[in-house]
């Protein structure tokens, strides 16, 4: 079976987008990146796209009336890209519900929180201001309501007493890279997916260890 063709769409930065292309490089990776696409013309992201050999990345232009005439537009270029897997990496444009119906099951996001603390903006902040011990990300199937899809995998860390916002990001974005080309090849190879409004996941063994923080 061929390696399932995959779109990503990003906003800015792309450092995610940059951990799935890396990880695609490996022919045995079940999924390959072949079209990456902003909503935002400064994207730094594109560039490393292209620099990583992406020939497909561009912008779609934010010349519409209505988020649903943007999203026919992504989707039209989705689909000419041939693509059956779409990754959000970093993508902070709304999608509308008719295009997250149209890729549902076949749609993943990754999000700087362990779901469902902290959906929406500065999840770090609000951790850090709320005393959490432990923080995180998630990665999830992307349905409708912002950030509350069907949990796929999650990265713990430990948040220390000195942490500050740009500090706890960082510890955080080093596990996104993990686990975000991980659910990748989840999803692509078909062990993680949507069903009944649950994430499925076939083959994996019982969860070991523990994180307790602070570690004493
Ligand atoms: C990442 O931390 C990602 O989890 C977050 O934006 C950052 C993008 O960085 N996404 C969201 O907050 C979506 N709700 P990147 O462009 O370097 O991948």
């Amino acid at each position: 079976m061929g390696r399932v063709r995959t779109g990503v769409l990003i906003s800015g930065r792309g450092s995610n987008m940059s951990a799935l292309i890396e990880a695609a490089k490996n022919d045995a990776f079940p999924a390959e990146i072949v079209v990456v696409l902003a909503n935002n013309i400064d994207a730094p992201g594109l560039n490393a796209a292209r620099e990583a050999g992406v020939k497909n990345a561009g912008i779609i232009s934010s010349s519409f009336p209505d988020r649903q005439s943007f999203d026919r537009v992504l989707d039209e270029s989705l689909r000419t890209a041939n693509v059956s897997l779409v990754c959000l990496a970093g993508y902070m444009q709304i999608l509308s519900p008719w295009f997250v119906g149209r890729w549902l099951g076949k749609l993943i996001n990754i999000h700087p929180s362990l779901l469902p603390a902290y959906r929406g903006l500065h999840t770090h902040r609000k951790a850090i201001a709320d005393g959490a011990r432990i923080h995180g990300c998630t990665t999830h199937f992307v349905t409708p309501e912002l950030d509350a899809g069907p949990i796929i995998m999650q990265a713990a860390v430990a948040v220390a007493p000195s942490d500050t916002e740009a500090s706890l990001a960082a510890r955080v974005l080093e596990q996104e890279h993990v686990i975000y080309p991980r659910t990748l090849a989840l999803v692509a190879s078909g062990l993680a997916r949507l069903k009944d409004g649950r994430c499925v996941l076939d083959g994996m063994g019982e969860p070991r260890g523990s994180i307790i923080s602070p570690s004493i």
